[in-house]
Order: structure tokens, then sequence, then C-alpha cells
């Protein structure tokens, strides 16, 4: 497994196809049966201790928040009170139903839903304090570039918060990763459950402080859990 900002390779493929290419997107339909089934198949997982470390990470949450792949709005009523500004972009207009719903109902007006991919944020240079990721690096096309447009967007004292399931260290769950890479792919909307996440976010120039730990009640491939704070 090679990570570099710039050229990336691994996700049980051969060394010359890059994420990119050898990603076909999942169709519109199961897009939108997706982010219906969304929210029950991750509960158990929430209540098992995922919504713990949410609340936890979006504790240190300051200044103007940028969250990339809001999906369903799992993290919105988790945000504290004092934050400066809200911003919510998710490109899936499934998704954007339900976090809009979601906003709603929680009174979270002053949030701003934009529709748009991680790795073009319609943002300028040095405008985001805090850019804020959870299950979304292993999902988008190209992570580089996004780590890329995150480091743009960031001001330079700012941070990227993140809960990102990783390639597992244990070389077996990393063998079982690679080989249920194209199943879970396409059952998971996109998600690479073998990238490295971490290790990418360094080869993209971030320093990284992270703990690992056990997604409760979800399967193995999804583990660990890398929970952390990354700045320039
Ligand atoms: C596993 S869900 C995570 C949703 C939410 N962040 C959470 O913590 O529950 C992955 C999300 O990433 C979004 N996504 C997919 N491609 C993306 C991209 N290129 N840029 C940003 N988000 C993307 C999906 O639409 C989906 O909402």
């Amino acid at each position: 497994m090679r990570a570099g900002c710039g050229r990336f390779y691994g996700f049980g493929m051969t060394d010359t196809m890059t994420t990119t290419q050898a990603a076909s997107p999942p169709s519109a339909a199961w897009l939108r049966v997706f982010a219906l089934l969304y929210d029950p198949f991750l509960w158990l997982g929430e209540i098992a201790g995922l919504r713990r470390r949410r609340r936890a990470l979006l504790r240190n949450a300051r200044g103007r928040v940028v969250e990339i792949g809001a999906g369903t709005g799992l993290n919105a009523a988790l945000y504290p009170d004092d934050i400066a500004e809200l911003v919510l972009t998710e490109p899936d207009a499934a998704m954007r139903k339900r976090l809009a719903r979601r906003l709603q109902r929680h009174g979270r007006g002053g949030a701003r839903i934009v529709d748009a991919p991680a790795e073009r944020l319609p943002l300028a240079d040095a405008s985001v304090d805090t850019v804020v990721s959870t299950l979304v690096l292993c999902t988008v096309p190209d992570p580089e570039r996004t780590l890329r447009e995150i480091a743009r967007v960031l001001r330079p004292d700012g941070q990227l918060l993140f809960i990102e399931h990783v390639r597992a260290n244990s070389r077996l769950l990393a063998a079982l990763q690679d080989k249920l890479f194209q199943s879970w792919r396409r059952f998971a909307a996109g998600c690479c459950c073998n990238r490295p996440t971490v290790e990418v976010m360094r080869a993209c120039g971030f320093i990284v402080v992270a703990d690992d730990s056990v997604w409760r009640a979800m399967p193995a491939i999804v583990r660990p859990l890398s929970v952390g704070r990354a700045s320039r």
C-alpha cells in the first residue's frame, strides 16, 4: 500500500489503477434507497457509541464550521451553540432532502445546506475555521483532491475534525477488506472499506492527532474507526 498526495493506490486494486479510475458511480436509484436506509442501518451503532463520539468530537468545533458530506444530518444537533456559522455540504439530492427535514426538526435554522462535492467547495480560500468529516473520506471519489480542497478553505490555524473508518492494521482484517471491497462499495454507495485515510491525510501535509476505536454494532470490515483532529 502506498499513499501520496497527488497519486494514491490501493483498495484491493492493481497498482496502476487510481481510485478514481476504478470507481464507477453508484446508480441514482440505489443512492435513493441508501439514503432511505441510512439512519436505520446506523441506528444501533449510533446508540452503541458513535453518537457519543460524534458529540465529543464536535464539542471542539469553533468559528465558521463547514461539514462535508453531511448526509442525513446525524451531526446537526450535536454542534455547540456558540459556533459562528454552520455550512452543511452534501452532493446527493436524496440525502439533502433528509438533511433539510432534520434541520427543521432540530431547529438549526441558521445552518445553510450547500449542494457541493467535497472536491469542489464553493468557498473562498482560508475562510473556514473548522471542517468536519464523519464517514465521508471513505466515500469521496477523490480523497486527495478533497484533502487539498479542505486545506485550501481552512484558515492557517484551522482544523479538520474527523471520524473515519480506515484500513485495518491487522493483516487478516485488511485482507478481508480488500476481498470485500467491491461488494461493500456497491452496497454502501461508494464507500471504500480499505482506504488508509489517515495516511493519505499525512501524505497531503496534514498533522494528524487521532485515536483508533471500534465502531460497535457494525461489520468488522469498517474497523477501526479513527477519531481525531488534523491541522496544517
Ligand atoms: C456514509 S455517509 C456519511 C454521512 C454523514 N457524514 C454521517 O456522518 O452520517 C457518506 C456521505 O458522503 C456523501 N458523499 C459522497 N460523495 C461525496 C463527495 N464527493 N463529496 C462530499 N460528500 C460526498 C454521500 O452523499 C453521503 O452523504
